[in-house]
């Protein structure tokens, strides 16, 4: 019920999030942020040329989490999955460019780190895939419904990015 109220929160109030406004969440994971790995990552997202709309350090409680990944609800991981991701603080981001939902994906690398290619986040810095130290949205709207659970409206900033014209044509 929670979920269809986000999926039609989201249609109806961010349908404008396509093209170069199109928009991801992502989540460094407690392990990212104990392993020293925040800076690293961000570098390589606003190296890529996406634009950072939002950006807070997070607690998350079992109850948000347990929304944010209710898909796997009936996963055998999944309440170590709601353990992990609680255990510590979470750097939650959305960041802003064309495709930027399955760029993003790519720069990943797969759920398992041993699938990987070297180069991708997962392939440089993780070996598990329990502990895999960043979160991306899969699809549109499922980066439509995580933005929506993860910040309020007023905490996405608009601002004049002066390097777009250098990135798009
Ligand atoms: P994420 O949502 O965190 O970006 O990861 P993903 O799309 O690549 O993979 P997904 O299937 O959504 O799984 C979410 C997270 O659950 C953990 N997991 N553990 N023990 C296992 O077999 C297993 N499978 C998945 C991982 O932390 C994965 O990122
Ligand atoms: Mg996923």
């Amino acid at each position: 019920m929670i979920a269809l109220v986000l999926s039609l929160f989201a249609f109806f109030f961010q349908s404008g999030w396509t093209g170069v406004n199109e928009r991801t969440f992502i989540a460094i994971k407690p392990d990212g942020v104990q392993r020293k790995l925040v800076g690293e990552i961000i570098r390589r997202f606003e190296k890529k040329g996406f634009k950072l709309v939002g950006l807070k350090l997070v607690k998350a409680s079992e109850d948000l989490l347990k929304q944010h990944y209710w898909d796997l609800r009936s996963r055998p991981f999944f309440s170590g999955l709601v353990t992990y991701m609680s255990s510590g603080p979470v750097v939650a981001m959305v960041w802003e460019g064309l495709e930027v939902v399955k760029t993003a994906r790519r720069m990943l690398g797969e759920t398992n780190p041993a699938d990987s290619l070297p180069g991708t986040i997962r392939g440089d810095f993780c070996v598990e895939v329990g502990r895999n130290v960043i979160h991306g949205s899969d699809s549109v709207e499922s980066a439509q419904r995580e933005i929506s659970l993860w910040f309020h409206q007023n905490e996405l900033l608009s601002w004049e990015d002066n390097s777009r014209r250098w990135i798009y044509e």
